[in-house]
């Protein structure tokens, strides 16, 4: 055996992965430990620092489960979610922009008549939201699932509230397109709120002295067959914190004017309150050959992408 060099230690190490039988996993491995390496180099991490990151790991895990994933939060307060989202959907000319899932996704949400009011009883104004699902040309998709979900005036998800049952959604539904591609709905008018600060993440929030806080949004999956997922959100238009979202999720292309109306009735005729609002929006689905835009040849042992949508709504269970 050879004296420890720690010059020679980077070396060692990347020929004792250089083995991986599958080329991918080698490639993958092969690089980040050149970069963790020069990353810890490079911040000359002291023995404290490195048990405090090992701690700070680890109460992470402890905190992801079935009803939390503190992981996914990190990865989207460090920018990751978003830079992982930007290098597997390269843009398609007229197809919708992608943000964050988040962890508030609890899949298969219930089917709902088009027009109901997501908020119920639940205070605040109310705004009408007409969208359609298309194609990047613009032909209507039918029968598109559109997955909704978005949180109360509290800033709250009806996943995060201790009495939470799947079979009482709370400002979350599923619509069915018809056959022109629309659907609507109306919904209590959202507000900014916080991503949870409670646990690891809030810690290095404030460590860095950043807000916690995103902007007003409604998110959508949208899954129609031969198109590939469209997981994204709409914000709302002159919101607060569009320029700053802890999680870096605004597009320019998915913020949307709230229109203010005072007629008495909503547009099917039953009456409105006194102040009520309309967005509209088109989403247009990629067709599902196009959405790996990466060039095949050059990153050839590159699997799909895992079904974001699958790994997710495993996330929160009842
Ligand atoms: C959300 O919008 O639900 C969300 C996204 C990322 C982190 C936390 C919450
Ligand atoms: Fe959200």
């Amino acid at each position: 055996m050879s004296e420890f060099d720690p010059s020679q230690i980077t070396h060692a190490v990347l020929r004792s992965y250089e083995g991986a039988p599958d080329p991918r996993t080698r490639d993958v491995l092969r690089k980040l430990i050149t970069h963790l390496h020069a990353f810890l180099r490079d911040a000359d991490v002291t023995l404290d620092e490195w048990s405090r990151a090992i701690d700070f790991l680890t109460r992470t895990g402890q905190m992801s489960g079935t009803t939390r994933q503190e992981f996914i939060l990190l990865s989207d307060v460090l920018g990751v979610s978003m830079l992982v989202d930007a290098i597997n959907h390269e843009a398609m000319a007229g197809a919708t922009d992608t943000t964050v899932l988040g962890p508030f996704y609890v899949g298969e949400h219930r089917v709902m008549p088009h027009g109901t009011d997501l908020g119920g009883d639940a205070p605040g104004e109310r705004v009408l939201i007409e969208a359609s699902v298309t194609d990047p040309a613009g032909r209507p998709i039918a029968g598109a699932t559109v997955d909704v979900w978005h949180a109360d005036t509290d800033g709250l998800y009806d996943s995060q509230k201790p009495d939470y049952r799947l079979d009482t959604p709370h400002l979350r539904a599923r619509f069915v397109t018809a056959a022109d591609g629309s659907f609507r709905f109306r919904t209590v008018v959202p507000n900014a709120y916080p991503v949870p600060t409670d646990g690891p993440v809030g810690e290095l929030l404030r460590a860095a002295g950043r807000h916690a806080m995103r902007p007003a949004h409604v998110h959508f999956v949208i899954n129609a067959p031969g198109h590939e997922t469209l997981v994204t959100h709409l914000f709302v238009e002159g919101g607060a914190y569009l320029d700053s979202d802890a999680v870096y999720g605004v597009k320019p292309s998915l913020i949307v004017p709230m229109t203010p109306h005072d007629e008495p009735t909503w547009p099917d005729g039953t009456p409105a309150p006194a102040r009520w609002y309309r967005m509209a929006y088109r989403f247009a689905l990629q067709p599902a050959a196009a959405a790996d835009g990466r060039d095949a040849q050059a990153r050839p042992t590159t699997p799909a992408p895992p079904a974001i949508v699958a790994t997710r709504a495993t996330t929160v269970t009842p």
